[in-house]
């Protein structure tokens, strides 16, 4: 019988991407098969993230739901990985020690192993080292299961951003080779993908080996790719203003395939509190950033990150984030509430916003973000776009779906033929997030 497995993925595009490697990974081993239904897994796998909230909890709570299952089939194994994984290690055994396998974003590669390990013996299996590049040098041949697919360029992070987890859970910053990415993307375009979405905690600080021994960095990276006939389409997250230097920027310029939209993280409106985040730049820097990027693209929109109620955030300082969302005009953005992360340096700062006033400033933040949103879609109503068609919509099986450049969903009426090409549609309604468009 085919062996099954259930995985539930929390958290970035980055887990997203590892998840869909685990299922490679284990089919290739062991014929696994992915299910919907946790209840005919043979492996429940929990992918995790642990940038924000209450992560640890979350965990307990899912894994009490999966213990019944373990209580009624002994044999079903359970894998935790990501970076609850990574950060707690052991010590999630204390209060679930019925989990089998705790594996971490790096060791994702050894779960077969880990599977055969446990197998033959009673304890569970630990591993969440961080094996530098090992994980890309295991991994299948990738599996398209998209017009649009994710590339993972580097691993982990080496900034230390002083409110972040990511650099002790995903471990220091290792590029791939830019051969292994050139590949793996050929790989996938023979499998009908168009569009490529680097991935990468910190992609323009990408900086890989080649064959022939010499180094390729970021922007080289970006004219390589474009340069691959079948890719029709480019978008890469996150990128961080420090280092975004002006070859990247000239690659908007010079390779139309790049989107005409980027994710820029700024996190803060106010130096001061950008200073205590240690994120490298000035407002002023960031703004250069993006002025150069419009003169070098002159439709280009652009995303962010944004933290309220860091520690010592005055009315000040979080009006500055306003007047910032106001001045540059940012596309859809996603805007957090500060959350201390065990072991970071933000965390020994006294936690001084009540949780009164960080919602209260998240709920101004997001209404500003939205506007801004709500005003380019309405900018588009009437527009013709070039959309790339991904299939069918979500809530209505009778219509199709396709993603604009600017990272909107587009629901028209078309045929089925047209999944995984390129189509012209003229926006014709808009919500916060989504369009309507007619062929033309
Ligand atoms: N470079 C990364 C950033 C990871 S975290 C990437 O690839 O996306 C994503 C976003 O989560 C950050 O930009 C930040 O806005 C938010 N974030 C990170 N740590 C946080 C914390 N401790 N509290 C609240 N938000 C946080
Ligand atoms: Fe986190 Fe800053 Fe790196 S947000 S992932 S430490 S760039």
């Amino acid at each position: 019988m085919v062996k099954k497995i259930y995985i539930k993925t929390w958290g970035c595009q980055m887990n997203e991407y590892d998840s869909d490697k685990i299922i490679d990974i284990l089919h290739e081993y062991g014929g696994y098969q992915k299910t919907d239904s946790y209840k005919q897994a043979d492996v429940l796998i929990l992918n995790t993230c642990s940038i924000r909230d209450k992560a640890q909890e979350k965990l307990f709570h899912q894994l009490g739901r999966w213990k019944k299952i373990k209580q009624k089939n002994p044999k079903v194994i359970i894998a935790v990985g990501g970076c609850v994984a990574s950060q707690e290690g052991k010590f999630l055994l204390k209060r679930t020690p019925y989990i089998d396998i705790i594996f971490g974003p790096q060791t994702l590669q050894r779960l077969p192993f880990m599977i055969e390990k446990k197998k033959m013996s009673n304890n569970s299996v630990i591993d969440i080292s961080f094996p530098a590049i090992e994980k890309f040098d295991n991994l299948p041949k990738p599996i398209a299961n998209s017009v649009s697919a994710y590339v993972s360029i580097m691993e982990g992070c080496n900034k230390y951003c002083s409110f972040c987890i990511v650099p002790y859970t995903r471990g220091p910053e290792v590029s791939r080779s830019c051969d292994d990415i050139l590949l793996e993307i050929i790989e996938l375009t023979e499998q009908g993908v168009k569009e490529i979405h680097l991935l990468g905690q910190n992609v323009n600080s990408y900086y890989g080996k080649s064959f022939n021994g010499k180094t390729c960095s970021f922007s080289e990276l970006l004219y390589l790719i474009s340069s691959i006939d079948k890719v029709k389409r480019i978008r890469f997250t996150t990128s961080h203003p420090f280092e975004f230097t002006d070859d990247i920027i000239d690659a908007f310029k010079h390779i139309p395939k790049i989107v005409s939209f980027l994710h820029l993280p700024v996190q803060s409106g106010s130096d001061r509190i950008l200073r205590l985040m240690r994120r490298l730049y000035t407002i002023n820097e960031y703004k250069k950033i993006i002025e150069k990027l419009r003169i070098a693209r002159s439709n280009i929109l652009i995303s962010s990150d944004f933290i309220v109620g860091f520690p010592g955030e005055t009315e000040r300082d979080f009006k500055k984030t306003i007047e910032l969302v106001e001045d540059i005009c940012f596309d859809m953005s996603y805007s957090f509430i500060y959350s201390a992360r065990p072991g970071t340096a933000a965390s020994k700062l006294e936690d001084n916003i009540t949780l009164e006033t960080k919602k209260e400033r998240l709920s101004i933040l997001q209404n500003k973000i939205n506007e801004k949103s709500f005003f380019y879609s309405k900018m588009m109503l009437g527009t013709i776009q070039n959309v790339l068609v991904e299939g069918l919509s979500r809530k209505n099986k009778n219509k199709l779906c396709a993603r604009t450049e600017n990272n909107r969903i587009v629901v028209f009426d078309g045929s089925f033929d047209m999944i995984g090409k390129f189509v012209k549609l003229k926006i014709t309604g808009y919500k916060l997030h989504s369009l309507n468009g007619e062929l033309i």
